[in-house]
């Protein structure tokens, strides 16, 4: 980790912003490459993410990882963060005040890493860092030229993993909109690899909708 970046993760891991400081296990600040020239910004920690202090690692972080690695990458190439970064009990949405409290931090990452592209996952990062109101259901897929932390950004909404796991098509439009983030860093597409649906593998079984709770915050 670049020695700002971890100064400031070093700061953050105290927070008391707001009142999840007292109900979470730990900060989960973010994971990744320092120097990632691709961000993913998701909503806020889940259980797992909130005990291991590493934010994706559940059933989300799993077809996050699939989806990297149809285009060619891994976790350990990109930086993953959250809006909020403190896991609201019982995986409810994040408060407005919650959301001002913790955003910037968000910022400050950013302005720190300095991607040339960020992916955000779902609505709650699309919103903020877009600063629009409009949902994912329209602006999914659509490219944004946005300032983050200072510098010109590619904003690059996207569905979030745990709201695709439970439903085939917009898992579908999730991929189509994943293979185009190889053109979005101006490189070469591994076109059909990443362009077909993704294999399961055995060991991802379990992330198919016939094994899935019937409520999908089981997943955070
Ligand atoms: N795990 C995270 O770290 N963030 C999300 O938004 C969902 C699951």
């Amino acid at each position: 980790m670049s020695d700002l970046l971890a100064d400031y993760r070093d700061e953050t891991l105290g927070c008391t912003r707001c009142p999840l400081a007292a109900s979470r296990t730990q900060v989960v600040f973010g994971s990744g490459d320092p120097r990632a020239e691709l961000m993913f910004v998701g909503e806020a920690p889940g259980f797992h993410e909130d005990q291991n202090g590493i934010p994706f690692v559940g059933q989300a972080g799993k077809l996050l990882e699939r989806l990297l690695d149809g285009i060619g990458l891994t976790r350990t190439d990109v930086y993953i963060a959250n809006v909020i970064k403190c896991r609201p009990p019982g995986n409810r949405d994040p408060h407005p005040e919650e959301i001002e409290a913790c955003e910037s931090h968000l910022f400050r990452q950013i302005e720190l890493i300095r991607p040339t592209l960020v992916a955000t996952l779902g609505n709650f990062a699309t919103k903020l860092l877009s600063g629009k109101p409009a949902g994912i259901t329209r602006v999914h897929g659509v490219e944004q030229q946005v300032v983050l932390g200072g510098n010109a950004v590619t904003l690059y909404p996207l569905f979030h993993p745990a709201a695709a796991l439970y439903t085939p098509s917009m898992q579908k439009v999730l991929e189509q909109d994943f293979a185009r983030i190889p053109e979005l860093l101006g490189r070469e597409s591994r076109s059909s690899e990443s362009q077909g649906t993704l294999t399961t593998p055995a060991s991802a079984q379990a992330l198919e909708p016939a094994h899935a709770p019937a409520v999908q915050l089981g997943l955070f």
